[in-house]
């Protein structure tokens, strides 16, 4: 077993150096320079002579083996890269697809340099927020496949309510408000040739930790983070494995029986359903009332003129008329 493993197993109790070599399979030399390693990064370790070590504290930092302690997930999140800092986790992780890493596979920073959100914007991305991407390779053509972005968005609004208590709801297509503010969004992009889908790359930003401070000046206004709404911090590792538990939940459903019913959800917690809306496609604005989700994703908008079908876009509430 590795050290921390044989840490974790002692729950808090002390081990003796002499059991810990014996379990680890290591040489007491080796085992204070693990220690010291585990340390370094965030581990708090008591070491007491004649009693031994203890692991009094474990890191909120979403490193592979922290994503992994407790992790009731078959497939997302078992492979997982870490890295303190990267441009982004979604040019990333479509690397690391095209070289053959599984599905599941989690590419997670603690800051991205160049994260790219929607409409080629950028994603502001400092410490202290969830910026990661996931590998799905679902095996079907994109036609066949439901919008898996809004799917992502629902399990990560479960996550968020059961870890926060915050119900936060979701802005078409795919961005998490709470009132008019944004908390996260998300991008999936597919990596393949000629309509042959190889895999598809979820990137989501989620605004975890950050202060006001944090946002820069042309977004403080419209944007928020789990820390401001919740006034405590808020801890990343098992929000994360929350989302990737029902993200996995949500996606074998769709695999296996296609009835979309992630959208009747999706429905039911929507910002822009049953509003007044602007919506921003192609360089034309459209208005109208938002009435419905189809079972491709497509956010249904009814104008003077008819029923209109987007498929991406920029939404804008109106006030209600009268
Ligand atoms: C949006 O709302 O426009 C989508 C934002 C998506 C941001 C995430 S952060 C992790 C992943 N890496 C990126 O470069 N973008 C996504």
């Amino acid at each position: 077993m590795e050290l921390l493993a044989v840490l974790r197993a002692a729950e808090g109790e002390f081990i003796s150096g002499r059991r810990l070599a014996e379990e680890a399979g290591l040489t007491r030399a080796a085992i204070w320079k693990q220690v010291e390693e585990l340390r370094a990064r965030g581990y708090r370790i008591e070491a007491v002579p004649r009693r031994g070590y203890r692991l009094v504290a474990a890191p909120d930092i979403p490193y592979p083996e922290e994503i992994r302690h407790g992790l009731a997930t078959d497939r997302l999140g078992r492979h997982a890269v870490y890295l303190p800092v990267i441009g982004s986790t979604n040019d990333e992780a479509k690397r690391l697809a095209a070289a053959g890493w599984p599905e599941g596979t989690l590419v997670i920073a603690e800051e991205q340099t160049a994260g790219r959100g929607r409409l080629g914007r950028s994603w502001h991305s400092p410490s202290g927020g969830l910026w990661f991407s996931l590998i799905l390779r679902p095996g079907l053509p994109l036609s066949e496949l439901g919008p898996l972005a809004i799917l992502a968005a629902v399990a990560l609004r479960r996550a968020i309510l059961a870890e926060t208590g915050l119900k936060v709801l979701i802005k078409w297509p795919n961005d998490l408000v709470f009132g008019e503010k944004k908390l996260a969004g998300i991008l999936a992009e597919a990596g393949g040739e000629l309509g042959r889908v190889e895999a598809v790359v979820l990137g989501i930003g989620l605004n975890v930790n950050q202060g006001e401070e944090d946002f820069p000046p042309a977004i403080r206004s419209s944007a928020t983070s789990l820390r401001l709404l919740c006034g405590r911090e808020v801890r990343r590792v098992p929000l994360l494995r929350r989302f990737l538990f029902h993200c996995e939940e949500l996606y074998r459903q769709e695999l296996s029986d296609p009835s979309r019913t992630y959208l009747e959800e999706a429905a039911a917690h929507s910002a822009t359903l049953g509003r007044r809306v602007r919506v921003v496609a192609g360089g034309t604005a459209v208005e109208g009332t938002a009435v419905r989700l189809d079972p491709d994703g497509a956010l249904v908008v009814a104008t003077a003129g008819g029923e209109r079908r987007f498929f991406t876009g920029e939404v804008e509430a109106l006030r209600a008329e009268g």
